[in-house]
């Protein structure tokens, strides 16, 4: 059960967090907190203290901030979260404040799950909030221990976005709330339809100077799909993440790693600068081919090149997608064109795409009803599982200022 006091909400919040499931809400106006002032917190009984405290829009934001700090220094436990739309400026503000979250009125009902489901975990664990005013971020896991899996191929439309999409949710699975996917393809990312999720933020936020300067920033523009990983969706116009730098897509990826153990990273065909910067700090690449000789041959030239320039760490896949019998080619062939070994093949299976064009990825249907597109990215599970982290030194290229 979480205990939610919502502060200067309007009813419809209110009637909306109330049905959802084990919640319990209290609401007061902000007529009434403005005329408690702080009395409002000493009267709090310690026997029974929230476990989140939703500021709302309603409320004066230097009032919310106010009552933010002083909460987070004398409840450290109680998550803080701001609803409503804000600045940049606001948001590192409120970050500072100890202000957990922000989520804006219109979120998704799954949103909200997320964050009473983890201001419930918090109490449960009993743990300060990490939320001293101005500290640096402390790593949420070891980034030794991180893996970033970029999935590249020299072609479009050969699988990309579903084998990542579905991969991430594969390994939520194992490790919920410790997998973040991100949409590197800046220019037609398709992730969040994908995934039938409505971000309020997305690359084009995640890319600015307040979100690389502060990873707690960053980790609000994240949004949370049902099945309990974070995601980075790609920017609504192309032209917002137009003159993103390779230095900005590896800092926003080492940012990320910081505080999720697997980062799966999504790119678009062939490989442009963000790809190039990702696969600089990657420490798993799985190049996708199918079985057309263009595609094939392509996979060949991409590797050659990222051989050349150093960037294809040891711990490399490589999965042939699509795999039927009506292009006249057999995985031998694959194999000895592009003078790798096929370690996954996927069939072609009509229900992929039927699941995709609803927004349902394939693999929530589970080992048994997914079909062998499941059992593949299952497989590719294993495999990275059994490969561990590669030791290699990761190669820069050396950037022209
Ligand atoms: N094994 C499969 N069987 C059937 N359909 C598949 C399979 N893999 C992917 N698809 C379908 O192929 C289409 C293209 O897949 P996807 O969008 O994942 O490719 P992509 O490489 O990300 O493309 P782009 O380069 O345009 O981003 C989608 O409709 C998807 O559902
Ligand atoms: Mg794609």
């Amino acid at each position: 059960m979480t205990r939610t006091l919502i502060l200067g909400g309007d009813d419809a919040l209110m009637a909306r967090i109330n049905v959802l499931p084990g919640t319990q809400v209290v609401a007061l106006s902000s007529e009434t907190i403005q005329a408690e002032r702080f009395d409002l917190l000493r009267s709090l009984d310690p026997q029974a203290l929230p476990d989140l405290i939703m500021l709302c829009e309603e409320l004066p934001i230097e009032w919310s901030l106010e009552l933010a700090r002083a909460t987070d220094e004398r409840y450290p436990t109680i998550d803080l979260v701001l609803v409503g739309e804000y600045s940049a400026e606001v948001v590192v503000e409120a970050m500072r404040s100890g202000v957990r979250d922000i989520v804006t009125p219109e979120a998704p009902d799954s949103r909200l799950v997320e964050v009473l489901r983890r201001a419930e975990q918090h109490r449960v664990a009993g743990a300060p909030l990490t939320s001293t005013p101005g500290a640096a971020v402390p790593a949420a896991v070891n980034p030794e221990d991180t893996r970033v899996i970029v999935v590249v191929s020299p072609k479009g439309g050969v699988g990309k976005t579903s084998i990542s999409t579905n991969l991430a949710i594969g390994l939520a699975e194992q490790h919920p709330s410790e997998v973040v996917l991100v949409d590197l393809d800046l220019q037609f990312g398709d992730v969040a339809s994908t995934l039938n999720i409505n971000p309020t933020s997305t690359m084009e936020h995640a890319l600015t100077d307040e979100a690389a300067e502060d990873t707690f920033v960053l980790k609000t523009m994240l949004a949370v799909h049902p099945s309990g990983f974070h995601v980075l969706p790609g920017a609504d116009s192309p032209a917002a993440t137009e003159h993103a730098t390779g230095r900005q897509i590896r800092r926003l990826i080492e940012q990320l790693a910081t505080q999720f153990a697997y980062v799966v990273v999504d790119t678009a065909a062939g490989l442009d600068e963000p790809t190039l910067a990702a696969l600089e700090v990657a420490d798993d690449v799985i190049v996708v081919s199918t079985m057309d000789v263009s595609c094939v041959r392509g996979v060949r030239k991409e590797i050659e090149l990222l051989l050349q320039l150093e960037l294809l760490p040891a711990s490399r896949m490589v999965v042939l997608n699509l795999a039927d019998r009506q292009s006249g080619m057999r995985v031998k062939d694959v194999e000895a064109v592009i003078g790798l070994p096929v370690d996954v093949v996927i069939p072609r299976a009509p229900e992929v795409q039927l699941a995709s064009n609803h927004g349902e990825p394939i693999m929530l249907k589970g080992r048994k009803k997914g079909g062998p597109f499941v059992k593949a990215v299952h497989q590719v599970i294993d495999r990275l599982a059994r490969q561990g982290k590669s030791a290699d030194v990761k190669h820069r290229r050396v950037e022209v200022a």
